[in-house]
């Protein structure tokens, strides 16, 4: 029978640790509820002595997160110890996380201290937190670079007072993976009372080796993994969520499992990039932009007939709507003749072969052809494919009075007007948009570019909304950014209601529900 894999998720306090990415209670909640909906087991949610905002955030936390075991992060330290246990005092399943140094590094340079004091805090930390909690995690900081033999004494004697989980952590990502995965055998083979605790992984990617360590911890007997959504973290970041869940769901010969919503990943993964402030690097495993992209045209054809030649994970399970073809000069017919059905245009046999010249000749000049690029190159202007133009646009912008917009659509060839205040004038714009379309469409990536350095140059805008639980992309460059704003938000509408520049039936009856 496979194992459970215990996913104890620390984004909120090691992954938050990382200079600017700070977030305000509000925020933490709206990411502890992700995350549990995303299935994690243990949310590490603060280390509530280190400010009044981290005990906040551990408390209300704690009030409305119901399956996760809420985590706290103490020293090895009666005060914290006590803050920690009453910022968890709310929490149905509390945790407290304490610990100490346990390399000569961390002994000798960082605590000025002995091995023999420091197992007696160690022990005498968790007999403290004991009296508070029930279920009381330790973690040896510098795991990765202590010594075997010492890290076994001190794991024994946390797990005689009482600890339920042992976290070993590589805290300077120093270990290999089979350095690591020894480690974590050797405390397997040789501590008494360690078949009654958790063994946990902690691993961090100042080598890239952080999921190649948290892998090897398991095999060799961990049973918790502590990671961060996209692997965020201090300097290179900690073992990621989500590279080490689809490990587990993927590689059906390894015998474990988690309780991760794997089609839950890809939005958690957008919420904390957002609100952290942080973007995701395109070539990230699992949830970077490239994640499921194929530019080569011998991948794109061979991904055209089936996914799986290129493709060892579905991104449907990750929460992705689909694999994309990113047009390059080393793209072939068939993936131009898919993106232009995607924008729905239909061209003919010969027509594709002139499209095709095109487009070659194009790409020899630009490295990434963007849908904008094809249309501008097949010459199709943004109000001669859409069923909903820009008809008028006046925004006010500024402090007072609010942010205005006005705004005039022609759809289907009549003219509806409509006003809406915003925070700013992208936002009144595209609330006076959805008035007047009576659109309920989520915003979920908003972008401006320029396309050169100059203030009075193009702006390229794309922004990504939900409506019916699917995602749109929308597109336009304009010298105006308002403008563009507006007319990529009325690009992605039209996607989201199946308009074909004008080719389908269908599409017509919809833009003609559109105002009813
Ligand atoms: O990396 C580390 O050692 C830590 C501990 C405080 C658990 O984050
Ligand atoms: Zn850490």
């Amino acid at each position: 029978m496979d194992e459970k894999i215990y996913i104890f998720d620390t984004t909120l306090r090691d992954g938050e640790q990382v200079p600017g990415c700070q977030l305000n209670t509000i925020e933490k909640i709206e990411v502890a509820k992700a995350l549990e909906l995303l299935g994690v087991d243990i949310i590490e949610a603060g280390f509530p002595i280190s400010s009044p905002g981290d005990f906040n955030s551990v408390l209300e936390i704690s009030k409305v997160i119901s399956l996760p075991t809420i985590c706290a992060l103490t020293r090895a330290v009666e005060k914290d110890i006590e803050v920690a246990a009453e910022a968890l005092k709310y929490a149905k399943h509390p945790r407290i996380h304490t610990g100490i140094g346990t390399s000569d590094f961390h002994i000798y340079s960082k605590l000025n201290s002995t091995p023999e004091k420091i197992i007696a805090r160690a022990v005498a930390a968790v007999n403290y937190a004991k009296k508070f909690v029930e279920d009381v995690e330790f973690y040896a900081e510098d795991a990765g670079r202590t010594d075997n033999v010492f890290l076994a004494k001190v794991v024994e004697a946390v797990i005689a007072a009482g600890a339920t989980v042992i976290n070993i952590p590589d805290t300077t990502g120093y270990a290999t993976p089979e350095e690591y995965g020894q480690k974590i055998r050797f405390l397997r083979e040789n501590v008494k009372g360690v078949h009654r605790v958790i063994l946990s992984t902690h691993c961090h990617n100042d080598l890239g080796l952080a999921t190649a360590n948290t892998l090897s911890g398991v095999i060799n007997g961990a049973r918790q993994v502590e990671v961060t959504i996209n692997g965020i973290g201090e300097r290179a970041g900690n073992t990621s969520l989500e590279e080490l869940a689809m490990i587990l769901q993927t590689r059906k010969d390894l015998p474990y499992y988690s309780s991760i919503d794997s089609r839950k990943i890809y939005n958690t993964s957008r919420l904390v990039s957002t609100l952290m402030r942080m973007p995701v690097q395109p070539n990230k495993a699992i949830v970077g932009r490239n994640a499921f992209a194929h530019s080569s045209g011998i991948h794109q054809d061979g991904v055209l007939k089936n996914r799986e030649n290129y493709e060892i994970m579905d991104p449907t399970d990750v929460g992705i709507n689909k694999s994309s073809i990113v047009l390059t000069a080393r793209s072939g017919r068939a993936a131009l003749k898919h993106r232009l059905e995607i924008l729905g245009i239909e061209l003919s046999k010969t027509e594709i072969d002139v499209a095709y010249d095109k487009f070659l000749a194009l790409a020899d000049q630009k490295k990434d052809i963007s849908d904008q690029d094809l249309l501008i190159m097949l010459d199709i202007k943004f109000n001669e494919k859409h069923k909903i133009k820009l008809d008028h646009l006046q925004v006010i912008a500024g402090k007072t009075p609010l942010p205005t917009a006005i705004v005039r659509l022609d759809v289907n060839g009549e003219l509806i007007s409509d006003t809406a205040i915003g925070n700013g004038p992208i936002d009144a714009t595209f609330t006076a948009i959805k008035k007047i379309l009576k659109k309920q469409v989520i915003l979920e990536e908003f972008l401006i570019q320029a396309i050169t350095r100059g203030s009075d140059d193009m702006g390229k805008v794309h922004v990504q909304i939900k409506s019916n639980d699917v995602s749109y992309y929308g597109f336009s460059a304009n010298r105006d950014i308002i403008t563009a704003s507006a007319e990529a938000f009325l690009d992605a509408i039209e996607k989201a209601n199946g308009f074909n520049f004008g080719k389908s039936k269908e599409s017509e009856k919809i833009a003609n529900n559109l105002v009813s």
